[in-house]
């Protein structure tokens, strides 16, 4: 999609479709809904009148609205997008709106649109907390970018109805203003592309994305964004002692993929700066080994790579954004299957860290390959951990699809993710990993195991895992597991991969750039 930023009076601007924001004003839960539109332009307004009189469109969230040749205006088609009541307004509303308009636009084959920048000055002052005109514009790219693609790449039937060009316009003269949202703008397509990059490898089935070909096309990606990237195989595993890691991918036909990618900033960062560490899980498919998943929904396991589908859409991002902090990269992939040759539950290995783990069961892969990635990352010098995984279905029984599960061993590096959340518009809620919890991992036999005593508060016994390899230092843990597959159709979003924690993770890492 072709996007572009323009400055001038939408309401002049030759279009097949027009899409305006629209807030209920209604303030009580139980109140006669009151759509206005979130323009000062009389010209909208008017010509909009009769349908916001109506009481047939309540302008609640993802709800749309067709005008045919509004009276007034050039576009051809007037679309009204509902952003719910104005009380709830905020950034990730204006995300959602962008992306509910692209999908309304799509089916009904319209192929370049506009969507008008909110009149901000319309609101009442201080209504929305962090509202900007940088991150507005950055969310609106963003939102319309991500809900643009739909994941019907293997389909025959499949219909081309993409919006090829889209235009942000915004009646706004004011050069600081307009440069901002420029700045926005420019952001916003880097962020959604990374996204975009990061749902397309989700999307994959394990047959075609097998660890070898992630390494391939990172290192596609990282040729092209100009990042280093190296990606080694099994002998690398045995040449780093990475048993852990190691023990998950020998059951595998496949070779496993131990990738790589670093970011320099353009200026030597001082010798004290810190050094951020990426850390994900890329199970290509888990099969859950000789302790099998049950056959039910284990298609779905395609998608145990999104914690590294999202280390590498990051990278893209920080590639391109060029913060000034240094940035690593360490994705584990590998493929979790029954075999001969296969780890069994009651093996011991020996992690990279020289720590000793009773295997229980070999559905948990994921924190034994992470173990070895997190402790690599150190040795590579990172100062600042920062894992993601589809680690645990006790993290989707926990917090559903809402949310992702946030953990960390240090407040103020975990306060510095939540401040990111902000920009990035993405939920993350916090479970405890504190120390009381470390008998969960216990083991009679080794140093630790790879499971809990017990089921209860299992996505905790996974992060208290990992945290005996980030150790010291500072480390956040995100466990993506129910939210990295979008299950519900939303207007503004397609069925399918949801690129999860990239945003929030670009955020984090630039929040320390200086
Ligand atoms: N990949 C799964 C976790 C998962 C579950 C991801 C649902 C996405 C959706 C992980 O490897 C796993 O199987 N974990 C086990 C751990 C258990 C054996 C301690 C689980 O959560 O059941
Ligand atoms: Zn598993
Ligand atoms: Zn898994």
């Amino acid at each position: 999609m072709d996007a572009k930023l323009f400055f001038g009076d939408a309401s002049t601007f030759e279009t097949p479709m027009l899409a305006v924001f629209a807030v209920d004003l209604a303030k009580d839960k139980n109140a006669e809904p009151r759509p206005a539109l979130l323009t000062p332009s009389s010209t909208l307004n008017h010509a909009a009148h009769g349908l916001l009189e109506s009481g047939e469109f309540k302008a609640a969230l993802g709800e749309v609205a067709v005008l045919h040749a509004p009276p007034g205006l050039k576009a051809e088609r007037l679309l009204l997008v509902g952003l719910g009541k104005l009380k709830d307004l905020s950034v990730d509303r204006f995300r959602k709106g962008a992306g509910t308009a692209i999908r309304a636009a799509k089916p009904r084959s319209v192929r370049r649109m506009v969507i008008g920048f909110p009149g901000l000055d319309a609101l009442p002052s201080g209504q929305i907390e962090g509202l900007s005109a940088m991150l507005t514009a950055r969310a609106m790219v963003e939102g319309a970018v991500v809900a643009q693609t739909d994941w019907d790449t293997y389909r025959s039937d499949r219909k081309d109805c993409s919006v090829d060009s889209l235009t942000l316009i915004a009646n706004e003269t004011q050069a600081s203003v307009t440069s901002e949202m420029r700045r926005g703008f420019e952001e916003g397509l880097i962020v959604a592309a990374a996204q975009n990059f990061a749902r397309s490898l989700v999307n994959e089935p394990g047959n075609v994305l097998t660890p070898t070909v992630l390494g391939e096309r990172t290192k596609a990606m990282c040729d092209e964004a100009g990042l280093k990237c190296e990606v080694y195989s099994s002998d690398k595993l045995q040449d780093l002692k990475m048993e852990a890691f190691w023990a998950v991918a020998k059951g595998s036909a496949e070779p496993p993929a131990l990738i790589v990618m670093t970011y320099e900033p353009q200026t030597a960062p001082a010798e004290d700066a810190p050094v951020f560490g990426l850390v994900g899980k890329g199970i290509t498919f888990d099969t859950g080994g000789i302790s099998i998943k049950p056959a039910d929904g284990m298609e779905k396991m395609k998608y145990d790579m999104a914690g590294a589908a999202a280390m590498i859409g990051a990278m893209q991002a920080i590639a391109r954004l060029k913060p000034a902090v240094k940035v690593i990269a360490v994705v584990c992939s590998a493929e979790n299957m029954p075999d001969g040759k296969a780890f069994k539950p009651g093996d011991v290995v020996t992690a990279m860290s020289g720590r000793t783990i009773e295997i229980v069961n070999t559905d948990a892969e994921g924190r034994l390959v992470l173990a070895d990635g997190l402790h690599f990352a150190k040795t590579l010098g990172c100062t600042h951990l920062i894992d993601a995984a589809t680690l645990t279905g006790a993290c989707v029984i926990a917090l559903g699809a809402l949310n992702a599960g946030l953990f960390s061993n240090d407040d103020a590096t975990c306060a510095r993710f939540e401040s990111a959340l902000a920009v990035s518009g993405e939920k993350f809620w916090r479970l405890p990993c504190t120390d009381d919890y470390r008998d969960h991992i216990k083991s009679e036999i080794a140093d630790i195991m790879n499971t809990g005593k017990n089921r209860y508060g299992g996505a905790t016994s996974a992060a208290m895992f990992l945290k005996e390899f980030a150790g010291d230092t500072p480390w956040v843990h995100l466990d993506i597991a129910g939210c990295a597959w979008n299950e519900e159709k939303k207007p503004w979003v397609a069925h399918g991969p949801s690129g999860i924690a990239v945003r929030s993770i670009v955020e984090w890492v630039r929040s320390y750039s200086t």
